[in-house]
């Protein structure tokens, strides 16, 4: 068992990681509003006590994460009687910790909120910091607002049931931090392979703890990605979240983050910003643990004005400049301000 706190500006976040720790669901003590991941209805069924709380499930992928949705939680939220003092728990992987996140930050100005995260990708990132975001008009993340949990519940064998495709998902956030922020757990990793975080085995809670402390002691400096400190975050990002939209996405998170990482790190070796070795090093990784690992310009060819489009127009991008995570070596990472112009040129000519 991994017990950790954070101290931010609602309060404490606690975070529990323990094997079994689901069962806290079967243990609810007040009556509580339960969303989960429609997927997950056997498992939630089995444990919590429906005559008792509310249960609410959210329809899988992106059509679940839209503002309607939030709404008609909010609508259901008071039909039931539930108060501003009250606990609503997200049970699911980041889709529903976003849709419920929102819900719970805003329905009476914000009530108690407990994550209990099922995917390899909530537990290490999705349920952590307080960012929630939610589609509006068919555009991802549209609106949102930065609402963290008081309590994070993460039962590490939960994920023995995830597929491929998600694993893949969680191991491409995992290889961010250990290429940008995390040298030990990048050697670990490439060791080991995708079977460091795979159900079963035993030190799982403690990688998973890694994941969660290097993401959460970055976001309790910079909460609400005000001083750029949290931005370092984004590694992969910039240019990740354009592949991921300009192919509809088809292409998962994971994967469109690992092409990120790639063109991100071939960006910083052509500008002199990152080292030949931590391009060859970052590669290998994504490699051993079956992600994408090269540029593949051929593939984005078609698709190099919408993801120029894209990177320009990132929320978290303004004016001249555009500001990227660029390691400088594996586990280490610099902010770096890029001309607009440059990252274009960069673009065109790597997606030629
Ligand atoms: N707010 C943030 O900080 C943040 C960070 C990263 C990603 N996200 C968001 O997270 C979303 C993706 O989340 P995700 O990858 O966790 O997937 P997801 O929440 O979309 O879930 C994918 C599928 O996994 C199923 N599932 C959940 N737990 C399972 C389990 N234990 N076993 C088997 N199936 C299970 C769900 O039912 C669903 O069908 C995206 O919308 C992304 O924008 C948010």
């Amino acid at each position: 068992m991994i017990e950790l706190s954070y101290s931010l500006s609602r309060g404490k976040t606690e975070i529990l990681i323990e094997k079994g720790s689901l069962s806290i669901l079967s243990k609810l003590e007040e009556r509580s509003f339960v969303v989960y991941a429609a997927g997950l209805r056997k498992m939630v069924s089995d444990l919590v006590d429906s005559s008792r709380h509310v249960t609410y499930p959210l329809d899988d992928g992106e059509d679940g994460k839209d503002a309607d949705s939030v709404i008609d939680i909010c609508r259901k939220l008071s039909e039931e009687g539930f108060k501003r003092g009250s606990t609503l728990v997200s049970v699911g992987g980041g889709t529903t910790s976003d849709v419920a996140g929102m819900a719970a930050s805003i329905y009476m100005r914000g009530m108690k909120l407990i994550s209990v995260p099922t995917t390899l990708l909530a537990m290490v990132d999705a349920s952590l910091g307080g960012k929630t975001g939610v589609n509006l008009r068919g555009i991802k993340n549209m609106i949102g607002t930065f609402y963290s949990p008081s309590r994070v519940i993460i039962d590490p064998e939960i994920i023995r049931s995830l597929p491929d495709n998600l694993m893949s998902d969680g191991l491409g956030e995992i290889a961010k931090y250990a290429i940008a922020m995390d040298d030990e757990m990048f050697e670990a990793l490439l060791n080991n392979g995708p079977e460091l975080f795979m159900s079963g085995n035993r030190n799982l809670e403690h990688w998973i703890s890694r994941c969660v402390k290097i993401k959460m002691d970055i976001v309790s400096k910079d909460e609400f990605e005000l001083t750029g400190k949290r931005s370092i975050l984004n590694f992969g990002h910039t240019i990740g979240h354009a592949i991921e939209a300009s192919s509809g996405f088809s292409l998962s998170h994971g994967v469109s983050v690992a092409y990120g990482m790639m063109f991100e790190l071939d960006m910083g070796l052509k500008m002199g910003l990152t080292s030949e070795d931590t391009v060859t090093r970052a590669r290998e990784l994504l490699k051993r643990l079956n992600l994408p690992s090269g540029i593949d310009s051929s593939r984005f060819k078609e698709h190099t004005a919408s993801i120029i489009d894209l990177v320009y127009s990132d929320k978290k991008n303004s004016g001249r400049k555009i500001r990227i995570p660029i390691p400088d070596r594996i586990g280490h990472c610099n902010l770096v301000e890029i001309d607009t112009e440059d990252v274009k040129n960069y673009l065109e000519s790597a997606l030629k």
